[in-house]
């Protein structure tokens, strides 16, 4: 596998992208009733510390938990949550904060086990969207890119734990290719 030579997006379309999502987010929840930020470890982190500083809501509480899947580029298809014991979030206005939805799975078990918990509301953000590789229906409220089918990372997203840290999306594509 090697990277992209150019990136699929760039650093001005990221940041553009996230502070529209700020926006859109705030004018939701501006009227002083605070939200609950539920960050995905974590491909989700970087995104999320971008998000958070643009965000005019307040109170702002942020929170984590952690979702596992992926074992390189093949969804396993199995979906295991780590939840923090002081996850509270009963009565809460809760935002999930999303990397990528793909297959779906991975989000379907969180926002379920988050209902469970019983918020006052419970919405969804996501940086990417592969639409078309959707095996469960989600809908996120907020989406920063709809993306075709490739496997990407940088900006958080990680292929066997490497290149979170790439300030830009790259697409990892086959050496062959
Ligand atoms: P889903 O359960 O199939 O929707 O997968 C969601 C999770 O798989 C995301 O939170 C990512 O951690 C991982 N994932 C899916 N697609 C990609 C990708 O293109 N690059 C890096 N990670 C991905
Ligand atoms: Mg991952």
């Amino acid at each position: 596998m090697r990277l992209s030579e150019r990136p699929l997006i760039a650093r001005a379309e990221i940041d553009e992208c996230v502070r529209r999502l700020a926006r859109e987010i705030a004018a939701r929840y501006q009227d002083g009733g605070g939200l609950v930020l539920v960050v995905v470890l974590k491909g989700a982190t970087i995104f999320a510390a971008d998000l958070m500083r643009c965000l005019d809501v307040h109170p702002l509480r942020v929170e984590y938990i952690r979702a596992k899947s992926y074992d390189g580029t093949d969804s396993v298809g199995e979906v295991e949550l780590i939840v923090l014991p002081d996850l509270s979030v009963a009565g809460q206005r809760v935002l999930v904060v999303e990397d990528i939805l793909d297959t779906g799975r991975t989000t379907t078990a969180i926002l379920s086990a988050l209902e469970d918990a019983k918020p006052a509301s419970l919405e969804l953000c996501t940086l990417l969207d592969k639409v078309s590789r959707r095996v469960i229906p989600v809908n996120a409220k907020y989406v920063g890119f709809s993306i075709d089918d490739h496997f990407v990372v940088g900006y958080g997203l990680d292929y066997r734990e490497e290149y979170r840290s790439l300030p830009e999306i790259y697409v990892l594509e086959p050496s062959s290719a």
